[in-house]
């Protein structure tokens, strides 16, 4: 996590860099900080928003043309002045921005200690600032000369960008695991961990890759080398992205504005790769690999989060229509459990930010052991998309509101294009239920509009239940991994304990928590099995459970039943998720709200999870 801004050039720096931070604080907002090159290294930072960093400076004197920035999202060390960045070495020569984790920093800091280093802070970051600091003193180094011999030394994941108060004219960046975007702008650079900060200024980027280190001075340029100390060439690209997608637009939170954006981004999701009229579905990534994909003994999914929970759709979708067995592993898990994988398998990797390190961990080991490896990612340029042998784009645009949304559905309309492609190609389907999934699947987008138009009544019913400590989530099928995403997305920006479960399951366990205390979100739209989720409603009012189900337009039984419903259209089964999970996260969104909760930027939380 953390984000990273820095400029050089002609202008003032700081405005740059405070506006980069605001765009970047969706990767953390533990604290924030910046040093400005004026002479000496002017360094402020502190705790907490951006704002509070805004407030500290006024009445400064800020006047720099170069600068590094950073919003942390703290590993190593708690939240507070002190640990946050910039770091300074021992002596204030170099100044350090870091996204990342050195691994061995516990050893580096014993050696650095005993040569008389001493340490301000708690973090790993500032091992490396002196550890840097050191090796330029001992051998008389150019400042990035000693930035990579220093990462040589060290384990870990970084994206890094330092200044030299002694050599004034120039920032050198690097990374490894973690990422970062140059810009090139017109006699100015600037540097950041996505795109965002950058787009406002320029639409030329180049992306470093692993282990790359970039000098930048305004009068030579940009240099890349390895590493290794190899000349690279670097690869400018033209950024896709508009400044309007970045803003709220009219929305007073990002989460909501993005929510609404689905119908939209759904319609993204299959534009170009489908077409209901003439009746095909393409995936460029699927064509590329056809043989290996259809063949495959088998499909492992690796996710985290939000992506997980769309993997598991995933699995319900290839298992259901193409006949393929399916596997769903947290990536975390999934690295570190020496897994069975052969050339036969197809590994495919679901993110939105593409820049998960246990995502990004689990691939590398399917790499070396030779599957396929296959991404659907929706970050442009992103780690997973550069790692993948083939993969396909969610084109949701930016998602900057720390819960998943839009990028969920993205995911799962790519998932089951996938599916339904796959099950055409295996044969596993006639003609006529391809032309019939693929004339649903052209419908969603205008579903989800109707489903849209719940929000008031969802509203209502998050007034009924947003003092409630606990909520339990039920959906059976497809809409079991939609009743943990329901879960999960209530916990993390109300911070209400929720749990989701397959209904049936609750009579082996969770049953004993319901009470009249406790609101069950049934989701309750699959037709295959209706009957039996009546059943587990009955279970739940007969032990006096507050029900609140999602169900079919129209219905009649579940709303005898229920407390409240929530009417969504009628679609096929392997279509439902995208239809049920919409209600959920307008509920989460009220609740948050009507709790007081930042719902764009919930406590302890980033956005992308670059560390393991
Ligand atoms: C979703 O709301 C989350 N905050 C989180 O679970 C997220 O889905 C997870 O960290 C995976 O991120 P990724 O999709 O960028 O890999
Ligand atoms: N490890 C560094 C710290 O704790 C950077 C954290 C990060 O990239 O999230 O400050």
């Amino acid at each position: 996590m953390c984000g990273i801004v820095a400029y050089i050039g002609r202008e003032e720096a700081f405005p740059k860099l405070l506006s980069g931070l605001k765009r970047l604080e969706y990767r953390g907002y533990d604290s924030s900080g910046v040093a400005l090159m004026n002479g000496d290294l002017q360094v402020v930072k502190r705790k907490g928003k951006v704002s509070e960093l805004e407030q500290a400076v006024s009445g400064m004197n800020l006047t720099a043309r170069m600068g590094i920035g950073h919003t942390r999202w703290a590993t190593h060390g708690a939240p507070n002045d002190v640990n946050a960045h910039p770091h300074l070495s021992d002596g204030g020569r170099l100044a350090l921005v870091h996204n990342g984790i050195i691994e061995n920093y516990d050893i580096l800091k014993k050696a650095l200690t005993k040569e008389g280093y001493t340490f301000q802070s708690e973090t790993d970051t500032e091992v490396l600032v002196n550890l840097i600091d050191a090796i330029q003193r001992e051998e008389n180094l150019p400042l990035e000369e000693a930035v990579r011999l220093a990462l040589t030394r060290v384990v870990g994941a970084y994206a890094i960008v330092v200044m030299d108060r002694d050599d004034p004219q120039k920032v050198v960046a690097a990374r490894k695991a973690s990422p970062l975007v140059v810009g090139l702008g017109n006699d100015a650079f600037f540097i950041a961990s996505d795109a965002t900060p950058i787009v406002e200024h320029t639409n030329k980027v180049v992306y470093l890759k692993d282990e790359e280190i970039a000098t930048i001075s305004l009068g030579k340029g940009l240099d890349i080398k390895t590493i290794e100390n190899e000349q690279q060439r670097p690869y400018v690209q033209e950024l896709d992205l508009k400044i309007e997608q970045l803003e709220k637009g009219g929305y007073d939170h990002f989460m909501l504005k993005e929510i609404f954006e689905q119908p939209q981004t759904v319609q993204d999701a299959v534009r170009g790769r489908m077409h209901p009229i003439e009746g095909w579905i393409k995936l460029s990534g699927i064509e590329e690999y056809a043989n290996r994909i259809i063949h495959a003994k088998r499909i492992i999914i690796v996710a985290c989060g939000t992506s997980w929970h769309a993997g598991l759709i995933g699995e319900y979708l290839i298992e259901d229509l193409a006949r393929i067995n399916v596997e769903v592993e947290y990536a975390s898990e999934f690295r570190y459990r020496n897994p069975i994988l052969t050339e036969d398998d197809v590994v495919i990797a679901i993110s939105q930010s593409g820049e998960t390190a246990d995502t990004l961990a689990a691939l590398e080991i399917a790499k070396q052991r030779g599957a396929l490896i296959y991404g659907l990612v929706n970050v442009i340029g992103s780690s997973i998309a550069r790692l993948t042998d083939a993969g396909s784009y969610i084109h949701a645009g930016p998602e900057i509101g720390v819960a998943s949304t839009k990028a969920f559905t993205g995911q799962v309309t790519l998932l089951t294009l996938i599916a339904i492609n796959l099950a055409h190609k295996r044969g596993n389907i006639s003609e006529q239920r391809y032309h019939q999934l693929i004339t649903e699947l052209s419908q969603i987008p205008q579903k989800i509009e109707r489903v849209l138009e719940s929000n008031k009544k969802v509203e209502y019913i998050a007034a009924e239940i947003k003092d409630r400590p606990n909520a339990l989530y039920l959906g059976r099928g497809y809409n079991f991994p939609v009743a943990l995403e329901g879960a999960l997305k209530l916990k993390e920006i109300s911070y209400i304990h929720a749990e989701g479960y397959p209904a049936a399951e609750m009579k082996h366990g969770p049953i004993a928590l319901i009470d009249e205390e406790m609101p069950v979100i049934v989701i309750a739209n699959n037709p295959s099995a209706y009957e039996k989720i009546v059943s587990n409603i009955q279970e739940v009012k007969a032990r006096k459970g507050y029900v609140i189900a999602v169900v079919p337009e129209g219905d009649e039984v579940i709303s005898q039943l229920a407390d409240q419903t929530i009417e969504i259209p009628a679609t096929d089964e392997p279509f439902s998720p995208l239809l049920s999970v919409i209600p959920l996260q307008l509920l989460s969104y009220h609740i948050a709200l009507m709790r007081g909760c930042n719902v764009d930027q919930p406590r302890n939380l980033a956005k992308s999870v670059t560390v393991e």
